[in-house]
C-alpha cells in the first residue's frame, strides 16, 4: 500500500506575499499541483495534503481533488509536526507514507518511481532523495557513514565545517509507515528554529538510505522569489530544448515563455517576445512573433502573426495576422484570411479569403467568403444593455468608416458605401449608402475675420 503526504501547511515567510507559498505559480501551474500531479502518476492507495495557513484558499485552488483528503495542521510547528498530526488523524500506517515537500515543484514522477524501486530493494525504515549542490545555502546537510544516512543537519543549525557538506535534502522521503509511526511522537524540537524537524527522523530510524539524484534541477525547493524565478527558467529551457529538439526555431528564446500544455509544429519559427500560453497549438511552417501572445488558441499550418494578441480562438491556414491585431475568445478565422493593423475581433466566424485589414472592430458577427472590410469598418453589437449578431455574405465591400448598427444582415455581393451608418438589412447584390449628400457651393469664400 502506498499512501502520498504533501506538506503544505506553512506561510512561506520568505516569499513575502499575502499568498500562501505552495499556491504561487510556475508557468501558469501551482507548486503545489504540480507536486501533486507528479504524484497521481504513481497511482497511491491515498493522497494527503497537510493545510494550515489559509488552508480553504489552498484547498480551493486544487484542480481535481477527488480522493484526496486534507489534514489541517494548526498551528504549524514544523515538518516533522505536520506528519505528527497526520499519524494520529489517520490510524491505518500501513505499508509505504511518501512524504513531499509541497515547494519542491518539478520533482518528476519517474524520480518518484526510482525512489520506491530503492526503498524496497534496500527494505529500508526510510530512504530520501539527495542531491549534491554546488551551492547548498538553506538545504538541510545530509551525513552518511556506511552507506546509511546518520543525521540531517538544518542550514541553520549547522557550525562551520557541517556548512561545507554539499550533499543536500531535496525534502522527499519515503518512509515504512510502521517504522515511522513508532519513532513520530519522539521528535522534539530542541533547534534554532524551535521547530519539530521531518529531518530528526533520519538518526532515529535505523535503516535510513540516500537515494543520490544527480540532475539537481527538479529538486530546487522554493523559499523566495529569486528561487522561485530561477524555477522558472528551468522549465522554460526545458520546454524550449524539447520543442527545438522537435523541430521549432527560437530566435530568442530567453524573450519567450512557452506553456507546457501547447504544441508546436515543425518548422515554426518563433521570434522574440512571443508568449504561447494555456493549451495552444501551433501546427507547421508558421512563423509567430515578434512581439506576440497567444493563449488557449489553435493555430494551423504557414499561418504569419507579427505584434499581436489572440486569445481562445482557432485560426485555419495561411492566415495573416497583425501587426497591432487583437483576437477575442470565440473567433474563426478562417484559410487565407488577413486580419490587419489595429483590428479587433470577438466572437465572430470569419471565413475563407476574407480581408479586414485596417483599423476595425468586428464583434459577434459573420463575415462571408473573399469578403472586403473597408479601414475603419465598425459594427455596433451592443445598445447599452444587449449584444446583437452581423451578418454579411461572401463577395461583399464593406466601405471605408461603414457602422453596421446591429441586428444586421448583408446579403452577398453587398457594396456599403464609404461612410454609412447601415441601420436596415440589404439583399444580395445590393448597394447600400447612408449618408448625407455632398453639397458643393461654387466660389465660396470664407468669412473675413474680423478686426
Ligand atoms: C526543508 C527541510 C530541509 C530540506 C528542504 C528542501 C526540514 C526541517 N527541512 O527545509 O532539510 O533541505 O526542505 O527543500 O524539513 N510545512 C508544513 N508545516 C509546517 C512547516 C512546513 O506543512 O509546520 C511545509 C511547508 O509549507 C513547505 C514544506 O513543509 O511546503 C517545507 O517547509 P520549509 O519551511 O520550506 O522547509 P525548508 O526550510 O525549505
Ligand atoms: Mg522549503
Amino acid at each position: 500500500m502506498l499512501s502520498v503526504a504533501i506538506l503544505a501547511a506553512g506561510r512561506g515567510t520568505r516569499m513575502a506575499s499575502s499568498i500562501p507559498k505552495v499556491l504561487h505559480q510556475l508557468s501558469g501551474k501551482t507548486l503545489l499541483q504540480r507536486v501533486i500531479d507528479s504524484c497521481k502518476q504513481l497511482k497511491p492507495d491515498n493522497i494527503y495534503i497537510i493545510v494550515g495557513h489559509k488552508s480553504r484558499v489552498v484547498e480551493d485552488s486544487i484542480l481535481q481533488n477527488k480522493g484526496i483528503h486534507f489534514i489541517v495542521q494548526n498551528p504549524q510547528k514544523g515538518t516533522g509536526h505536520a506528519i505528527q498530526v497526520l499519524s494520529q488523524k489517520v490510524k491505518n500506517h500501513k505499508g509505504k507514507l511518501m512524504v513531499l515537500n509541497g515547494d519542491v515543484p518539478l520533482i518528476k514522477a519517474e524520480t518518484l518511481k526510482k525512489l520506491i524501486k530503492f526503498h524496497d530493494s534496500k527494505a529500508a525504515d526510510v530512504s530520501l532523495i539527495t542531491t549534491m549542490k554546488e551551492n547548498p545555502y538553506g538545504y538541510g546537510r545530509v551525513f552518511t557513514k556506511d552507506n546509511l544516512i546518520e543525521r540531517i543537519v538544518e542550514e541553520k543549525d549547522c557550525n562551520k565545517n557541517e556548512r561545507l557538506n554539499l550533499l543536500t535534502n531535496a525534502g522527499i522521503y519515503c518512509f515504512s509507515w510502521e517504522s515511522l509511526s513508532k519513532i513520530i511522537n519522539a521528535l522534539k524540537n530542541k533547534n534554532k528554529q524551535k521547530e519539530i524537524y521531518l529531518t530528526d527522523t533520519i538518526s532515529l530510524l535505523k535503516k535510513s538510505y540516500s537515494f543520490e539524484v544527480e540532475d539537481d534541477r527538479e529538486l530546487q525547493g522554493i523559499n523566495n522569489r529569486v528561487q522561485l524565478s530561477k524555477c522558472e527558467e528551468t522549465i522554460q529551457n526545458l520546454i524550449k530544448e524539447k520543442h527545438m529538439m522537435g523541430g521549432v526555431t527560437f530566435i530568442n528564446p530567453s524573450s519567450c515563455t512557452i506553456s507546457e500544455e501547447s504544441t508546436i509544429g515543425m518548422d515554426v519559427i518563433i521570434e522574440a517576445n512571443t508568449h504561447i500560453r494555456g493549451k495552444s497549438k501551433i501546427s507547421n511552417n508558421c512563423k509567430i512573433g515578434p512581439n506576440v501572445f497567444i493563449k488557449d488558441t489553435i493555430i494551423n499550418d504557414n499561418c504569419e502573426i507579427i505584434n499581436s494578441t489572440i486569445f481562445n480562438s482557432k485560426i485555419m491556414d495561411h492566415v495573416k495576422i497583425g501587426p497591432y491585431s487583437h483576437i477575442r475568445p470565440n473567433s474563426e478565422i478562417s484559410s487565407q484570411s488577413k486580419i490587419g493593423n489595429f483590428v479587433e475581433i470577438k466572437n465572430s466566424k470569419i471565413n475563407e479569403e476574407v480581408k479586414i485589414n485596417h483599423l476595425s472592430y468586428i464583434g459577434d458577427s459573420k463575415i462571408g467568403k473573399c469578403t472586403n472590410i473597408g479601414a475603419g469598418t465598425i459594427t455596433a453589437n451592443f445598445d447599452g444593455i444587449k449584444k446583437y449578431p452581423t451578418n454579411i455574405g461572401k463577395n461583399s465591400n464593406i466601405g471605408a468608416n461603414t457602422v453596421l448598427i446591429a441586428p444586421i444582415n448583408l446579403g452577398d455581393s453587398v457594396t456599403t458605401g464609404a461612410g454609412s451608418v447601415i441601420t436596415k438589412d440589404s439583399r444580395n447584390n445590393s448597394l447600400a449608402i447612408a449618408r448625407s449628400k455632398q453639397v458643393n457651393i461654387e466660389n465660396w469664400k470664407r468669412n473675413k475675420p474680423r478686426d
